[in-house]
């Protein structure tokens, strides 16, 4: 049985009460023309683009540009976005859609062009600096309507009601988070993802991954995150080894980005874990890329997690495999063992170099506090389970046992 913390009181009672809208979702290949042209019926002409520059140097909107100018759009596009974007990206982006009169956002890039996006809209139309808007329930005004286009298949940044900006002066993230910042509309696109090279696809797919496992066994779920969070694991373990080794098959590439949907629609409302926890402060230290640290600390975590988890990871195990038998700690083990051997195939590693035991102190206090604050866990860790974990990542010691 879990022992309920505070935190995953409150988070119930939010859950519970609190409605969390989903986006209209077009998917498939063309879907960022319907998105466009569902934007422009609900009379929306003034888009501020906020787009991945990758994608506007590749000259991969092209045809977008030109189909909105057809259409009678005047278009602001921002490509200045940074992976883990800074305020200062934020307030470039919030100037030229001031100055323009945008009338809404269209975003068409990763978790950091998204997030960005997010907060430029949010900010638009507010009294308050972007800055003011972190933490929970702090947007007051209504946000441009925005509509994304997401082009890593990952964060679920497309879904969720958070936007993750890093403070240019401390390096630390800060959350902005909000229903309001759910987007109007959503197109999975499977075109524009076929240029993600194989490391960062394995990487977001891995983040994904984690949000399906975190929110299928934290303490607050529900009837339609535990729907959601099994499909997104189901469909990650069948196609993202094609979506990563193959990067042209549109077909596994748009059930990748079903995955990463349904897995934010899960972690939105369930919650996330330790994973997260530990792998944003190891992140904030050593820049590790989102998606590769939560890649590496999910193996361990989930061994911390599995004598209060066993009977959730079984289901998941069959739910992957229908014909599977065995006694629920035999299928849990399975399962265990299909994220070690999903993590081989995809490359991932079983260590992070860059780690030093100098700063595992504040890692761990800072983890612990964020899970404190922030999840509703279904097992409580220790300081020394923490730097258990930290000693194992930094020796690439993936299959730790915990008392
Ligand atoms: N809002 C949320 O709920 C949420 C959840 C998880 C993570 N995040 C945040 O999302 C950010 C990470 O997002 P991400 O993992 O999607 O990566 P990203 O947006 O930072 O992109 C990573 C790199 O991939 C490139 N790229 C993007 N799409 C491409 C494509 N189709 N082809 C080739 N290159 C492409 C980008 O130019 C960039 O260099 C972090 O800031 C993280 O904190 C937000
Ligand atoms: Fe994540």
């Amino acid at each position: 049985m879990f022992k309920k913390t505070p935190i995953s009181y409150a988070l119930r009672l939010v859950s519970t009460f609190m409605p969390i809208p989903k986006p209209v979702l077009f998917s498939g290949p063309g879907s960022t023309t319907k998105l466009a042209e569902f934007m422009i019926d609900s009379s929306y002409r003034r888009p501020l683009l906020v787009a991945d520059s990758f994608l506007v140097q590749n000259g991969m909107l092209d045809g977008l540009l030109a189909y909105l100018k057809d259409q009678g759009c005047e278009v602001t596009v921002f490509d200045g976005i940074i992976p883990n974007p800074t305020f200062a990206v934020v307030e470039a982006g919030l100037k030229l859609s001031r100055d323009n009169n945008c009338d809404s956002v269209l975003v068409i890039g990763g978790g950091s062009a998204i997030d960005a996006a997010k907060v430029i809209a949010a900010t638009h139309a507010a009294k308050k600096p972007p800055q003011k808007l972190a933490g929970n329930l702090k947007v007051k005004e209504a946000p441009l309507p925005f509509f994304v286009v997401p082009t890593t298949s990952g964060s679920g940044s497309e879904v969720t009601v958070a936007a993750v900006i890093s403070d240019s002066e401390t390096h630390q993230k800060q959350f902005v988070v909000s229903p309001k910042l759910i987007p109007i509309a959503t197109a999975l696109d499977p075109e524009l993802l076929k240029t993600l090279p194989p490391a960062m696809t394995a990487a977001v797919g891995m983040d994904a991954l984690t949000h399906a496992i975190e929110a299928y066994t934290s303490t607050n779920t529900f009837t339609d995150t535990d729907r959601d969070a099994a499909t997104a694991v189901a469909l990650l373990m069948r196609y993202l080894p094609t979506a990563t080794h193959h990067g042209d098959d549109l077909a596994a590439r748009e059930k990748v980005a079903l995955a990463s949907f349904l897995a934010g629609t899960a972690f939105t409302k369930a919650g996330l874990g330790y994973v997260h926890g530990i792998s944003h402060q190891i992140s904030a230290h050593y820049n590790t890329p989102h998606g590769v640290a939560n890649a590496v600390i999910l193996p361990r975590v989930l061994r911390f997690n599995l004598p209060k988890v066993t009977d959730r990871l079984a289901a998941l195990e069959r739910r992957i495999d229908p014909a599977a038998t065995g006694s629920n700690a035999e299928l849990a083990q399975r399962f265990v063992k299909r994220v070690d051997d999903l993590s081989d195939t995809l490359e991932i590693p079983a260590k992070l170099e860059d780690l030093q035991a100098s700063d595992f102190a504040k890692i761990t206090r800072d983890a612990l506090a964020e899970a404190r604050r922030s999840y509703a866990v279904p097992r409580v860790m220790k300081p020394a389970d923490v730097t258990k974990i930290l000693t194992s990542v930094a020796e690439g010691q993936r299959d730790i046992v915990f008392a």
